[in-house]
C-alpha cells in the first residue's frame, strides 16, 4: 500500500480542490479523504504539492522503430515519467511507418517494459504516402486508438473524408496534421518579416488555415469527427471556435511553444526553435491563449519530436521538431497558470481529461476505483531548463535556458512511483 499524505488534490471530473490523503493498493486508488490512517509500506509527505490525475500527451514521436538514435520507447517513457506524463499516444511516422499489425505488435510488446502507458496511432495511408488507405479494422483490432498521417497531411480530400467515416465506425480518433504542402513545402520558419530579414524560406500561415477549413468542412458534411493537431495560428483558432459553435465534430490541441514563443526566437538561427507548424506572431500567441481559456482548444500536447544534436546543427538543413515531455507541465504552469489565464482545473481538463476522452481511453480522474496514475508537483518551485539533464535521448528543447515555475516531484503509474525528483 502507498499513502500520499496532505496533497492538494485537484480533480476536474469530481470538482475537487482540497487537502487530502490518497491511499493506493494493488495499483488502484482505494480511499481519498482527510487523515487516512493505514499500515502502508510507503508514505509520501505531499505537503505543498498538488496531486492531479497523471498527464496524458496525445502527440508524441517516440521514433521507435527505426530512428532510435533520436529516442526509443524506453527513453521516451523515461522522459514522460520525468515530465509527469503517465500515458502517451505515439505518432506513426516511424521507420517503418506504423501501418501494419506487425509494427503495432512490436510497440505494444516493447511498451510492456516501459514506465508509462503507451498507446498507438497508426497511419491513415499506407507508408503515409497519401495513396491507399490502411486496413483500419485490422489496425483497430491490434490496438490502435487513432489514425493520422502526422508529419504529413493527407493531400486528397476524398481519402481524408473516407478516413473520417471509417474512423467513426471503428471508434478511432482521426487526427489531422493541417498543412497544404503546395504552400508550405520546405520552409524553415513562419513566413513573415523575420524570415524575410533572415533570408530564410517561410511556411505561410495560409497553409495551416486552408487545411483546417477543409477538415472542418469534411467533418460537417460527413457528420463525422476530426481532431486538429498542433494549432498555431489565430485564424485556425477562429475557424475552430466558429465550427464548434455550429456543432461540427471538431476538437483540437496546441503545444506549449505556441503559447510561449514567437518567430522572434528564430533570429538566433538556432534549429532548436524550428518545428512544423512554426512559431508565429505575438497576435497568434495571444489568440492561442484566448482559445485555451475559452475551451476552443481542448488539449495541450507536446509534439515531442526528438532529433539528434548533429541533425539540428545546421539551421537550414535541420529537420523540424522540438522535444517537450519534460517541460510541458512546467511551461503550462508558467505561461498560463501563473499568469492567471487558466486555473488548475483547466490544467487537468487540458492535459489529463480531454486527451483521454478524445481517444476513448480510461482514466484522467482521481476517484476510488480508478487506476492510481497520479502526478505530484510543486506549483511554485522554479527551475532552470538544462536539456543535458533530460531523460530524453535528444536535447532539442526550445525552452532551454529558461526558468520555469512548477516542478514535477513524483510520477505514479498503477500505484508505482516511476519518477521521483
Ligand atoms: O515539427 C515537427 N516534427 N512537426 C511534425 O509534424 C513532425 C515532427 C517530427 O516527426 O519530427
Ligand atoms: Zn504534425
Amino acid at each position: 500500500m502507498l499513502l500520499l499524505k496532505n496533497a492538494r488534490v485537484v480533480d476536474y471530473t469530481t470538482v475537487t480542490d482540497k487537502i487530502q490523503d490518497i491511499l493506493i493498493n494493488a495499483g488502484e486508488i482505494i480511499k481519498i479523504s482527510e487523515n487516512i490512517e493505514a499500515e502502508a509500506n510507503k508514505v509520501i509527505d505531499c505537503a505543498g504539492l498538488v496531486a492531479i490525475p497523471g498527464l496524458f500527451d496525445m502527440h508524441v514521436h517516440a521514433r521507435d522503430p527505426g530512428q532510435t538514435h533520436k529516442e526509443n520507447l524506453l527513453t521516451c517513457a523515461e522522459a514522460a515519467a520525468a515530465g509527469g506524463v503517465t500515458g502517451f499516444l505515439c505518432m506513426p511516422n516511424t521507420e517503418p511507418v506504423i501501418d501494419s499489425v506487425e509494427t503495432i505488435n512490436y510497440i505494444t510488446e516493447k511498451a510492456k517494459d516501459c514506465k508509462v502507458k503507451i498507446h498507438v496511432s497508426c497511419a491513415i495511408t499506407e507508408k503515409q504516402e497519401g495513396k491507399t488507405l490502411c486496413d483500419f479494422a485490422a489496425l483497430a483490432k491490434a490496438g490502435a486508438v487513432a489514425i493520422t498521417d502526422d508529419g504529413r497531411p493527407v493531400k486528397s480530400a476524398q481519402l481524408m473524408g473516407e478516413a473520417i467515416i471509417k474512423g467513426d465506425d471503428l471508434k478511432l480518433a482521426v487526427i489531422s496534421h493541417c498543412e497544404d504542402l503546395s504552400i508550405a513545402c520546405g520552409g524553415a520558419m513562419n513566413a513573415g518579416l523575420v524570415s524575410i530579414q533572415l533570408g530564410v524560406r517561410g511556411i505561410h500561415r495560409s497553409s495551416e488555415n486552408i487545411m483546417t477549413s477543409r477538415e472542418i468542412d469534411l467533418a460537417r458534411d460527413l457528420y463525422g469527427k476530426v481532431h486538429i493537431a498542433h494549432v498555431s495560428t489565430k485564424e485556425a483558432c477562429a475557424k475552430i471556435r466558429a465550427a464548434k459553435e455550429e456543432g461540427v465534430g471538431v476538437t483540437c490541441e496546441t503545444a506549449p511553444h505556441y503559447f510561449a514563443l514567437t518567430e522572434e526566437a528564430l533570429r538566433t538561427r538556432d534549429a532548436d526553435y524550428r518545428m512544423n507548424p512554426p512559431l508565429r506572431l505575438q497576435a497568434d500567441v495571444d489568440a492561442i491563449i484566448e482559445a485555451i481559456a475559452d475551451k476552443t482548444i481542448d488539449c495541450i500536447i507536446t509534439d515531442h519530436a526528438p532529433h539528434s544534436p548533429e541533425e539540428k546543427a545546421d539551421f537550414r538543413s535541420a529537420p523540424n521538431g522540438v522535444i517537450g515531455l519534460e517541460t510541458s507541465l512546467a511551461a503550462t504552469l508558467t505561461f498560463l497558470y501563473h499568469t492567471g489565464k487558466i486555473d488548475l482545473f483547466d490544467v487537468v481538463r487540458l492535459m489529463c481529461v480531454n486527451p483521454r476522452r478524445i481517444l476513448g481511453i480510461d482514466g484522467g480522474k482521481l476517484e476510488v476505483g480508478e487506476a492510481a496514475d497520479i502526478t505530484l508537483f510543486n506549483p511554485d518551485e522554479e527551475w532552470l531548463v538544462e536539456p543535458e539533464k533530460f531523460k530524453s535521448k535528444s536535447r532539442n528543447s526550445c525552452f532551454k535556458g529558461m526558468k520555469l515555475k512548477g516542478r514535477v516531484k513524483y510520477t505514479i503509474v498503477d500505484g508505482e512511483v516511476v519518477y521521483e525528483d
